[in-house]
């Protein structure tokens, strides 16, 4: 896959290694998410799991309806930071959660029904509406690791396991099924959920769609997703929300490194000032290979790009770990110590999953105005955020 889309701004005013967002980009998004609410009639919400960036929230408040979280502190940096409609959905909650989440919350999903009753009377009391979590059973996600619906999967009540005649204070029910999906891979979790749980759906005051959906990708179809939207809703009687994370902040933000060395052991290897374990875990962890501005991931270059590209690199981060190599990439002219990569799509599950590992400081976190035409960086990080997490 090539990047599709350029930071507009200087990538050599950057300070490295930083996450810029680019609020051009992000809007453009946004956009796109915006149109599909008046189409479809959805509500739409952040999942701040794939995207927190708070001082980006100003932005995206203008666009979707407010937050989906999955813990009490992403909850809690909804209400603070965002604003809207806050929809908790996790797997479980403590009595301490639960305490807290009152503060925050606008509806609390329940991923059982003993979660559900046993909380039930403080939650309604608070006048939070309550979901349940339910699992179809049918998913296209492309790993195990993302599958919420593989096989004694702990996320979601199966339709065994569904106490029909607990329903009372429910107002709505929730799945999640898909990861980087098309909308035709929608309906086909949707006619899966609808044959197992169809029943109930109209007793609902709305139904969850989750998140997965990725509707900012160029080819999604959107024409698709808002008809199965708009007959869902027709069909039951019920609101639709989808709370994609991805969708949100796709190819809106860059990960700046430079080169720090460059080593040889059987081919040049460049060591930058970044690190797959520590700043986007998921390289490893999916495992995918990013993609560069203006380098070719080495192993997908044609006849032609060999010679356009002529320069290999191991591109490796700085931790111990043997296997904290991004990638192998090919460049049109040999790096040097200094040399910044850019890292495409770096909005999504990398900030919030950065770690301090090996003691490797946090990037800095930069936003792009296209307006002023300037970056402004809105974090650094140093020794204290290291120590902080640990005593
Ligand atoms: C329950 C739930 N909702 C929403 C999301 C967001 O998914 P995505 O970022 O793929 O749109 C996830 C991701 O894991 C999820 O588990």
């Amino acid at each position: 896959m090539e990047a599709n889309r350029f930071p507009e701004f200087d990538i050599g005013e950057v300070k490295t290694p930083s996450f810029v967002i680019d609020e051009g980009l992000l809007e453009e998004n946004l956009k796109v998410l915006w149109n599909v609410k008046q189409l479809s009639g959805a509500k739409i919400l952040l999942a701040l799991k794939a995207y927190s960036a708070f001082s980006t929230f100003p932005l995206i408040r203008r666009y979707l309806d407010g937050v989906c979280a999955s813990s009490l502190h992403e909850a809690r940096l909804g209400h603070e930071e965002f604003g809207k409609e806050v929809v908790v959905a996790a797997p479980a909650y403590t009595e301490h959660d639960i305490k807290e989440l009152l503060k925050y919350s606008t509806s609390i999903i329940f991923n059982s029904f003993n979660q559900f009753k046993k909380y039930k009377k403080t939650v309604l009391g608070h006048g939070i509406e309550c979901g349940i979590r339910i699992n179809p059973e049918y998913s296209e996600a492309p790993v195990p690791l993302y599958n919420p619906c593989a096989p004694n999967s702990r996320l979601g009540v199966t339709i065994k396991n569904f106490e029909e005649d607990s329903l009372e204070g429910i107002s709505g029910l929730h799945f999640h099924a898909l990861c980087e999906k098309g909308a035709d891979a929608l309906e086909r979790v949707l006619k899966a959920a609808e044959e197992k749980f169809g029943k109930y759906f109209s007793r609902m005051k709305w139904i969850n769609f989750g998140g997965g959906h990725h509707i900012t990708k160029e080819g999604y179809d959107i024409k698709l997703l808002c008809r199965l939207i708009k007959s869902f809703k027709n069909k039951y009687g019920v609101n639709v929300y989808l709370e994609p994370g991805e969708a949100v902040a796709l190819d809106a933000g860059f990960l700046v490194a430079s080169v720090v060395d460059i080593v040889h052991n059987g081919m040049d290897i460049a060591i930058l000032d970044t690190s797959a374990e520590t700043h986007m875990p998921d390289v490893l962890s999916m495992p995918y290979t990013p993609e560069i501005i203006g380098a070719k991931i080495a192993s997908n270059r044609t006849k032609e790009d060999k010679k356009k590209f002529p320069y290999v690199y191991r591109l490796g981060g700085l931790t111990c770990l043997a296997g904290d190599v991004i990638g192998d990439y090919a460049f049109p002219e040999k790096l040097r110590i200094g040399s910044k990569i850019v890292f495409t799509d770096m909005a999504i599950y990398s900030m919030v999953k950065a770690t301090t590992f090996n003691g490797v400081n946090l990037p800095s976190i930069a936003l792009y105005r296209p307006k002023i035409g300037k970056i402004k960086i809105v974090r650094k990080f140093g020794y204290e955020d290291f120590k902080n997490r640990l005593s």
